[in-house]
């Protein structure tokens, strides 16, 4: 698969919307080792922007554009002579897009169409927009504007001869920026108790480096249409904050506080809903949910297994696993000294 991937980005100009962001940041590092011409970053904070140009002051092909995906304009500029895209630029905290519907509207709905038709203009060769669980039977603002991002990356009567549309599905993406950990982190750092919206909300959970790893695969195997969604194992917040807060301190026992689920918010996520699972083809790490128009044509998971994906139901990350998880992200590092770890690593 890596020479693939290797075949299919070397020589090409690539664009990442929200190439600043957490999933941002980690992509242009990946894509900077399969030799593309170019890779430009597309995102409206100029700080952000400076700080990157820092940090890959050696390399030579990225280039910064500043502007915001609202502005059809703009986003057309950016787009000449572009022939990949990775649309990770999204409003994506929960209650945020809450409070403030229509800002939800305008940059994951409007922005995609722009996207969209920026890109069929400018001929792009792919586009591979980045969704969420939360757009799977959505209850809150930012879960419904993300499923509307995808209908338009994946409706049919959009669909172009010259530019291929994939989506990609995931869940929690450990340790991004406004996530969970970086904010139990800072609990634990000032020794105050973890708030924990309910003790038995589960999440999926990936690393940065995985949902990476899924959007490059996702970018050679997708045919246009395709919305891809890897299985992933989940864990209960409460689970999550405790292994954290083991990991930094050495304390199994660590203090916590119910505080309630937030606006919007779900029990348990999913991410393929039973309805989809209709059409969908079950690979051995992954769902393929076709787009309407192929659907007519696929069978879809046979009968009997029509139930949804769902987060209370997959594999739940033992403590060990999490904390492995979190040392490989660098969360737990061997300055925290945690002290014996027999009884994690083991559960
Ligand atoms: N993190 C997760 O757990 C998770 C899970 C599933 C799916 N996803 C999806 O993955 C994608 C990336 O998420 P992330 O965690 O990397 O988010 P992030 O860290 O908040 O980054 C978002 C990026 O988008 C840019 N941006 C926001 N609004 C913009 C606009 N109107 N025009 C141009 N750029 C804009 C931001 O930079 P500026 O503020 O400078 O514009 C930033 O670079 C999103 O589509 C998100 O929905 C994330």
């Amino acid at each position: 698969m890596r020479d693939k991937i290797s075949t299919a980005l070397e020589g090409k100009h690539m664009l990442v919307t929200g190439g600043t962001g957490s999933f941002g940041h980690a992509i242009v590092k990946e894509l900077a080792r399969f030799q593309p011409a170019s890779i430009s970053i597309f995102s409206r904070d100029e700080k952000k922007q400076y700080e990157m140009q820092h940090e890959f002051s050696h390399e030579c092909r990225l280039r910064f554009f500043l502007g915001d995906v609202r502005d059809f304009e703009r986003t057309r500029e950016v787009m000449r002579g572009i022939d990949i895209v990775f649309h990770a630029a999204a409003l994506k905290q929960v209650p945020n897009c809450e409070f403030a519907p229509f800002e939800a509207v305008r940059t994951n709905i409007v922005g995609a169409e722009n996207l969209r038709r920026a890109a069929v203009e400018a001929g792009v060769k792919t586009v591979i927009a980045i969704s969420t669980d939360k757009a799977v039977k959505p209850v809150n603002v930012m879960g419904m504007s993300k499923a509307i991002q995808e209908r338009i990356m994946l409706n049919p009567t959009n669909e172009s001869e010259s530019t291929k549309f994939v989506c990609v599905r995931y869940g929690n993406v450990m340790g991004s920026r406004g996530s969970v950990v970086p904010l139990f982190c800072d609990y634990i750092l000032k020794g105050e108790a973890l708030p924990i919206t309910h003790p038995d909300m589960t999440r999926f959970q990936l690393t940065l480096q995985e949902a990476v790893h899924l959007v490059l695969w996702a970018t050679v195997r997708g045919e246009s249409g395709d919305l891809w969604v890897r299985k992933m194992p989940a864990t209960t917040i409460r689970t999550l904050g405790r292994v954290l807060a083991y990991g930094m301190t050495g304390n199994e026992e660590y203090p916590e506080r119910i505080v309630g689920t937030r606006p919007g918010e779900k029990m348990h996520e999913v991410l393929v809903s039973e309805e989809e699972m209709w059409r969908a083809t079950e690979l051995e790490d992954h769902f393929l949910i076709p787009s309407w128009a192929k659907s007519q044509d696929t069978p879809g998971i046979t009968e009997g297994a029509f139930k949804e994906y769902s987060s209370e139901d997959v594999h739940q990350l033992s403590e060990g696993e999490l904390l492995e998880m979190l040392m490989a992200d660098g969360w737990i590092t061997p300055e925290h000294r945690p002290g014996p770890k027999a009884r994690l690593s083991h559960g």
